[in-house]
């Protein structure tokens, strides 16, 4: 087994089965905050039902866990792999040559896009984790919390209705989520160049999956932060979460606008 941090294939395959595992983790976690939006729109609660079951129950924690130690491998691979690519090339780091033009920026910046992507988690977990399963375990384990923060720990809809009142919260995540889609779609591109596997009726496909995945889960996200920020618009501050489906009338055409924007930039930057 110490080939997997030994050898260069070894890391090479630790990236790959997190990256993977990191990418269901998005793909589960864009679609459950789709419920967020479903759940204004229509009136019910299933989005905070699921916040509930995902709390500080055992379950929950060995998931979290588990997410966690993917995070920090995947990241500490990456940093292995990069000085070592960087050692063993300098700036030439594939074992192919003839880059195309389209991938050059996101392959250059990888290490960048990365960093943000890390610090755009750690405000992610402040914003989101902190105030919701920390919570509830702190509670859990005696440590004295304040009511209305332990009311509020389930209350996802509401937290994510206060965060994205902030035009900055809403720049940053939207920065966030434009890197983690370079991330992403040029992720899958390079461990497939790094290891040399070229093939041309293929590698067109996973690229094409990979790009179609990435914008989906980008899409998904991008869509809540734009959705509470219009609704914040229509909305008074103070508006809570069982009033938000009153706004969803006003919303709505904002919405529609602005996802079409965001499909047309993605469609010009993917041809
Ligand atoms: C609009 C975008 C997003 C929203 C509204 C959102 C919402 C949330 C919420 C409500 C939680 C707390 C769940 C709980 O503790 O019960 C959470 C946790 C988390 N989110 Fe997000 N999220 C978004 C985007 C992302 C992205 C892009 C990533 C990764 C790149 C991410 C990674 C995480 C992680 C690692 C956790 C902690 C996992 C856990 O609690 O087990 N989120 N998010």
């Amino acid at each position: 087994m110490t080939w997997l941090s030994s050898s260069s294939i070894g890391r090479k395959v630790v990236m790959s089965v997190t990256g993977t595992a990191l990418v269901l983790f998005l793909l589960f976690h864009a679609t459950m905050n789709i419920f967020s939006i479903t759940d204004a729109m229509f009136g019910v609660e299933y989005y905070n039902a699921i916040c509930k079951f995902l709390g500080a129950n055992w379950y929950a924690l060995i998931a979290t866990v588990g997410l966690a130690f993917l995070v920090v491998v995947h990241i500490v691979y990456a940093f292995i792999l990069e000085v070592q690519n960087y050692r063993a090339r300098g700036r030439e780091r594939y074992a192919i040559e003839g880059k195309q033009k389209d991938v050059e920026w996101a392959s250059k910046n990888m290490l960048v896009l990365g960093v943000i992507i890390v610090l755009g988690i750690g405000l992610h977990l402040c914003n989101f984790w902190a105030k919701m399963q920390l919570v509830e375990l702190q509670h859990m384990l005696g440590v004295d919390v304040c009511h209305n923060a332990l009311e509020n720990a389930t209350n996802g809809v509401l937290i994510i209705k206060n965060t994205f009142a902030s035009p900055i919260y809403v720049v940053l995540y939207l920065v966030w989520l434009a890197a983690l889609w370079f991330h992403l779609t040029h992720g899958v591109w390079s461990a497939l160049h790094t290891m040399g596997w070229n093939n041309n009726t293929w590698m067109p496909r996973v690229k094409c999956i990979s790009n179609i995945v990435a914008t989906l889960v980008v899409l998904m996200f991008a869509a809540v932060v734009v959705f509470y920020f219009a609704a914040n618009l229509c909305c008074p501050a103070e508006c809570c979460t069982e009033h938000a489906h009153t706004c969803v009338e006003a919303v709505a055409p904002v919405v529609a606008d602005t996802v079409q924007a965001v499909i047309d930039t993605v469609a010009v930057v993917v041809e």
